[in-house]
């Protein structure tokens, strides 16, 4: 009997761990993995090396068209054959995504790249508007969110671990914006679907988050 395809829709503000768990529960299920911010995250930082300006959507749209991405592995990002799996997640690629991504002519691009590599397979996708815009009818939707103070600590962590020293309120502020630019935008805005369940991340561990929506697909496939 051979399987039907699902998708597994994973939602959520920036630094809610939605990443890390979509990751992870592709693994356990044995099926793809796509991080729809990290396609976005390697067009801003083509367009940066390119002298694009983020307020440039016809050029954004163009470069997107073109954009030469491949996922070789999951966490693993080659523009047209680099390895950016780092240098998509700098502090200056960070700071323009939010506005270059807003643009319609660079989301119908990249929304139609994410549900071509979702044909005829079985995927978890991570993002902001992968249930309501890009699988509305996925089988499976969930909206990861978390108390913004706890993201932000978790942050701070996350950085003194790898020997950064960050201010916590310096943090919150740039968490709080980028919620508000990708929670505002006209297109494809990150918005809860009807019908996904939300799973809160502030109370939980890794382990907690990643067997709650497991135990949901399980259950479902
Ligand atoms: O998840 P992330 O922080 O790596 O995403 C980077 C940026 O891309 C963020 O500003 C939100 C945006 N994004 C989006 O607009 N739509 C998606 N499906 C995924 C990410």
């Amino acid at each position: 009997m051979t399987r039907q395809c699902y998708v597994v829709a994973i939602d959520g503000p920036s630094g809610t761990g939605k990443s890390s768990t979509a990751k992870e529960i592709a693994r356990r299920l044995g099926i793809d993995y796509l991080d729809t911010g990290a396609m976005y995250r390697a067009l801003s930082l083509k367009a940066s090396r390119a002298g694009i300006a983020a307020s440039d959507a016809v050029g954004l749209g163009e470069l997107a068209r073109t954009l030469d991405l491949l996922f070789p592995q999951p966490g693993q990002v080659l523009l047209d054959g680099e390895d950016v799996s780092k240098e998509i997640r700098t502090p200056e690629i960070s700071a323009r995504v939010s506005t270059d991504c807003a643009h319609a002519s660079v989301r119908e691009v990249l929304v139609d790249r994410q549900r071509r590599y979702a044909q005829g397979r079985s995927c978890a996708l991570d993002g902001r508007d992968v249930g309501t815009v890009v699988f509305p009818d996925a089988k499976f939707k969930f909206y990861v969110d978390c108390d913004p103070r706890v993201r932000a600590k978790r942050r701070v962590a996350e950085l003194s671990s790898m020997g950064v020293v960050a201010d916590f309120d310096e943090v919150l502020a740039n968490l709080v914006e980028r919620d508000r630019l990708d929670s505002t935008r006209a297109v494809g805005p990150l918005r809860r679907a009807g019908d996904a369940i939300v799973v809160d991340t502030s109370h939980l561990t890794f382990h907690e988050q990643v067997e709650r929506i497991l135990s949901v697909v399980r259950s479902g496939i």
